[in-house]
């Protein structure tokens, strides 16, 4: 029987297409972009197997182009508010992501967002390019403390148990919330110096920072999303660091991604990456082999070995 076609919606590392090929015919997008919508129901179509990116949305019309050869899709991402599962699995169409490889790189980009803008890096950063005048002092540029302060996390699960492990080692308080138990999230966000977003994109975490959850923040504290953007309303953080309801944010994701708020790019108080979370070669190679170990063994008979239930 001719092997199936693997359909791969954009670059990743050729550990991983090596991987691919022992079980199928990877066909891997030439483009440097995401696929539109139309070219990823093209890419997919008669595909057994699919290897999809967060950029990418998978719905009923990705999975009716793909047809009845599809037998799994993997995203390569821990996240998967970009698949449709519940019209996948209506399919029998199995679904993996890639937990764990990402913990750590998660974590490290957390803490150093949190760094950057409690100490202002990028401020002092942009100072010196612009050639400004400045001379040191005791009150030049200061910043805020992490010794004692407390760090509140939105979320309970791996990334955000090595963040605690990192913001202890800082000498921080660390309380979580999570849907299982922790403080409650109205006393989190009161008493919190810093909130740190590590839960998944889903209906009920829908700008769940938003104009009242900010305004029970402390005046002083800063809010970190290294989650999904969408779980912060960004015109609300926008009016609260305007208006300023809090000291401060630091976010690698963006509600209308890859678009960012401009009232956001605007303010000195913002620290911005896109999208970095798990951006190291070490990690980016673990996740994209994990994916096509997810897709050998599926295509083997497998149910996958970090599927989504
Ligand atoms: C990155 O954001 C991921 O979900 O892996």
């Amino acid at each position: 029987m001719a092997a199936g076609t693997i359909a791969v919606t954009r670059w990743i590392p050729a550990e991983a297409v090596e991987l691919l090929a022992t079980a199928g015919r990877p066909v891997v997008s030439s483009l440097d972009r995401p696929l539109t919508h139309g070219e990823l129901c093209a890419a997919v179509s008669g595909a057994v197997a699919v290897v999809a990116l967060l950029h990418d949305r998978v719905d009923a019309e990705v999975l009716d182009a793909a047809g009845p050869s599809l037998r799994v899709i993997a995203n390569v991402a821990v996240g998967y508010d970009n698949i449709d599962v519940v019209a996948c699995h209506d399919r029998g169409v199995i679904v993996t992501n890639t937990p764990d490889v990402l913990v750590e790189a998660t974590a490290d980009l957390t803490l150093a967002l949190l760094l950057a803008v409690t100490r202002r890096l990028v401020e002092g950063d942009q100072l010196l390019r612009r050639h400004e005048s400045w001379t040191w002092s005791l009150g030049f540029m200061l910043g805020t403390g992490l010794q004692g302060k407390r760090l509140g996390l939105v979320g309970n699960g791996r990334i955000a148990q090595a963040v605690a492990v990192r913001a202890k080692a800082f000498g921080m308080d660390v309380v979580s919330t999570s849907r299982s138990g922790g403080v409650p999230l109205g006393e989190l966000l009161a008493t919190s110096d810093v909130v740190s977003l590590h839960c998944p994109f889903t209906p009920q975490t829908h700008h769940l920072v938003g104009a009242a959850s900010l305004a029970t923040m402390k005046p002083t504290a800063f809010l970190v999303n290294t989650a999904r953007g969408p779980v912060v309303d960004e015109e609300a953080l926008a009016d609260a660091l305007e208006r300023r309801v809090i000291a401060g944010a630091a976010l690698d994701v963006f509600e209308f991604e890859p678009q960012v708020s401009e009232r956001l790019l605007a303010s000195d108080r913002v620290v911005l990456t896109p999208h970095l979370g798990s951006a190291t070669t070490e990690t980016r190679t673990a996740m994209a082999v994990l994916a096509a170990r997810n897709v050998v063994d599926v295509l083997a008979g497998g149910r996958g070995i970090t599927p989504i239930r």
